[in-house]
């Protein structure tokens, strides 16, 4: 196919998409795209732009969830755009046989590993795939190395989240009946220790215990933050105990607590041996993910052991460098310290007026806002707050998340605080 022709059915590709009304679109999505996401809004988005973005029918709405934190820069960052289409100007292979030497994954790896602290780096295409490979990395050292007596176990939390494919599936708690029915059987291996308590988790190491998974903040769980200690106190219990300690910083990763990574707040002492990520390390412009761990645990893997075509691909890994270098130049972790300070403040202000919310909660720029009870659930006010401009997303029936793109100047996060006010309170905070 000659350029001109390409770029022709290119454009065509592109402007039916742009001519597909509101019902069009629910149409096609309700009958050929499976339903395992409801819908909070009628109107499609067309149009993403820092933490802003555009529907069909004309309105501007405020992504209050940054796209589950994919989005911590913001939708299209100018620089990761930039990379993306010089990349593509290049000419460079999108995609290699992993069997092949690529440049832009050696990049990838060197810049993550140097930014992270950890040695080795592996690819992957999105946040589920890191716990997956960590649980078979974990499997593998406790056999290979610590040489356990029986079958491998995985200590995780309630309440956890760590993604949908089936060995995690399991780890849903017991009363979440839609993730969980008719799923099984599960992989053995896995037991439930209770959140933020380190004596129970102690309790439920045995000598087959291989490794402890559990996330640094629950992000799906409900904004549950654990106590200031608890995890370098894993950290020390995994050590003792000769545990690994994974944590998934899929959702808490790349500044979102005020630290590069949540565990950070506990100072180099809580440095897992194992670090899940995901999300926004592609700056929202592609799935892409991975584990970071040291060179030794790393090399537990050898050529045949675990893989994926698209993986660390040049495509992904040049989107990731450039999405990588944004977040240095933007000073994330600062921003998510000063403006989340800025913002949790007026939140718990704001909840000292509004009858319907229980507690605020939440770290840098994670908050939760926990409802009471006694009357419309969290789908009810995710559907007012959209009415008034600002996406949230509820969580376990009481609990909005709101977890606000990073770069979000103080006026755009004035625009989502006013929209809360409005649905929680009868009047706004005077200023
Ligand atoms: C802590 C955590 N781990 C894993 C995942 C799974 O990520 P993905 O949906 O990209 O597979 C998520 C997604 O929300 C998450 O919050």
């Amino acid at each position: 196919m000659d350029a001109a022709q390409a770029r022709a059915e290119a454009l065509k590709i592109l402007e039916s998409a742009a001519r597909l009304s509101a019902d069009e679109t629910l149409g096609l999505l309700g009958s050929h795209v499976a339903h395992n996401y409801g819908l909070l809004l009628k109107d499609p988005i067309v149009r993403g732009e820092g933490p802003w973005l555009y529907t069909r029918g004309g309105r501007k709405l405020f992504d209050g969830v940054a796209a589950y934190s994919a989005a911590n820069l913001g939708h299209g960052h100018p620089l990761v755009k930039a990379a993306l289409k010089a990349f593509l100007d290049s000419n460079a292979p999108t995609v290699l046989g992993r069997f092949l030497p690529d440049p832009w994954l050696a990049l990838f790896g060197h810049r993550v590993t140097a930014l992270t602290g950890f040695d080795a780096f592996l690819p992957a295409n999105g946040g589920v795939e890191g716990p997956e490979a960590a649980i078979k990395l974990a499997r593998r050292w406790a056999k290979r190395v610590k040489k356990v007596p029986g079958t491998p176990q995985v200590l995780f939390a309630e309440h956890c989240f760590h993604g949908r494919t089936l060995t995690v599936t399991q780890m849903f708690d017991p009363d979440e009946k839609v993730a969980l029915e008719g799923f099984g059987p599960f992989a053995p291996g896995f037991t439930r220790v209770p959140y933020n308590d380190l004596a129970a988790m102690e309790a439920a190491i045995t000598p087959d215990t291989a490794a402890i998974l559990v996330e640094p903040i629950q992000g799906e769980g409900g904004v549950n933050v654990p106590d200031p200690g608890y995890v370098a106190g894993l950290r020390s219990l995994c050590t003792r105990r000769n545990v690994l300690l994974i944590l998934d910083e899929v959702q808490t990763g790349w500044g979102r607590t005020g630290e590069l990574f949540c565990w950070q707040h506990g100072g180099k002492a809580a440095q897992p041996d194992i670090m899940c990520i995901g999300k926004s390390i592609s700056g929202g412009f592609a799935p892409v993910g991975g584990n970071l761990a040291s060179r030794a645990l790393m090399d537990l893997f050898e050529p045949g052991s675990h893989g994926s075509t698209f993986g660390g691909c040049p495509i992904s890994s040049a989107i990731a460098v450039a999405a990588l270098r944004a977040m240095e130049l933007e000073d994330l972790p600062r921003q998510a310290r000063e403006k989340g300070a800025f913002v949790m403040q007026r939140l718990k202000a704001m909840a000292g007026r509004a009858p319907r919310i229980r507690e605020v909660r939440g770290m840098g720029m994670m908050f939760g806002i926990e409802l009471t009870q006694d009357g419309p659930d969290g789908h009810d006010f995710a559907l007012k707050l959209a009415a008034e401009g600002l996406i949230v997303k509820d969580t376990h029936h009481w609990v909005l998340r709101f977890t606000p793109p990073i770069v979000a100047t103080q006026a755009e996060l004035e625009f989502a605080l006013g929209a809360l006010e409005r649905v929680f309170c009868a009047a706004p905070v005077p200023a």
